[in-house]
């Protein structure tokens, strides 16, 4: 750590050795510091105060996000806020798991909207010949963008956010309590609320294995894996395990282990034929 540092450099080297294992160094002059340290000091939270969230504020959280970029600034996300109460309930019992959301001061579901460029094409007499599978994942992401944006802001105006994809458990429910049209499909959910608590950073992948220099690589791979399993397990351990009855109790329960074990069981494998009644071919 340089002599010269700031706080603001200090956190960042301190978030990046609890998230990464990582010793980084960042010059105290640097610019952005703090909204980098932010980054990476991000954490979900599930866990809310009862203080509300101004709705000027929220207005203001909204610009944030629809400020992202948008592929070809074809503009195709929206943001349903759900908060009629019945409504959000009707949402919350597909989820039975997660009574964070019915707890949370604001409930946000993130969509894509592929209708309004259809509508305008018709409006302008011109064909929409653009009917596969790559229009569907333009609109997905500008969704997710527009949502990681939102968190961005409401992390910097001291909120905590929870995304929330279970809400395409059911999608079909979701989207006929949200009344959406054709080539309109829920993305995720966002619990958003001032935090009850402080929470944590959760460890990821180290950064050799997700940055890759020049080409693609998976040197050392497992290895890796396995190291991040132990590490991460040192300071921040499963507190169960899932599907015992069906894999056993593990003596060694890493992260692989667990997510070995999500996708093991089916998940949400009717929602294709759901984006296809929205309208999407997928062709
Ligand atoms: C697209 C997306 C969907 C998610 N869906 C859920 C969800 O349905 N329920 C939930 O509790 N957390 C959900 N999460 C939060 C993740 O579990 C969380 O980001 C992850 O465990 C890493 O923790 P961190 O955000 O605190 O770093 C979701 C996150 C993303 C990005």
């Amino acid at each position: 750590m340089s002599p010269n540092t700031t706080p603001e450099a200090r956190r960042i080297e301190r978030a990046a050795a609890e998230r990464f294992d990582a010793t980084l160094s960042i010059a105290p002059d640097a610019s952005g510091l703090e909204e980098l340290a932010r980054n990476l000091e991000h954490r979900s939270h599930r866990r809310y105060a009862e203080r509300p969230v101004p709705p000027e504020l929220l207005q203001v959280l909204f610009a944030c996000a629809f400020s992202a970029p948008s592929k070809s600034d074809l503009q195709q996300a929206d943001i349903i806020h759900v908060s009629d109460a019945a409504r959000r309930r009707a949402i919350v019992e597909t989820i039975p798991d997660m009574p964070w959301i019915m707890n949370a001061p604001v409930f946000l579901i993130f969509c894509a909207n592929n209708r309004r460029i259809r509508q305008i094409g018709e409006w302008r007499g011109k064909p929409f010949v653009n009917e596969h599978l790559d229009h569907f994942m333009n609109a997905a992401v500008d969704a997710g963008l527009v949502m990681m944006n939102f968190i961005r802001a409401a992390e910097a105006a001291g909120l905590g956010t929870c995304p929330i994809s279970a809400v395409r458990n059911r999608a079909d429910t979701v989207s006929g309590v949200l009344e959406l049209p054709q080539g309109v499909f829920p993305v995720a959910g966002l619990c958003a609320g001032y935090p009850a608590e402080a929470g944590r950073i959760t460890p990821r992948l180290p950064l050799n294995v997700t940055v890759h220099e020049d080409r693609y690589s998976e040197s050392e791979l497992r290895e890796k894996i396995e190291a991040y399993d132990r590490r991460r397990h040192a300071v921040l351990p499963y507190r169960r395990q899932r599907n015992i009855e069906r894999f056993g109790e593990a003596p060694f329960y890493g992260w692989s282990e667990d997510k070995a074990r999500q996708y093991a069981v089916p998940e949400r494998t009717d929602f294709g034929a759901f984006i296809r009644r929205q309208g999407f071919s997928l062709k």
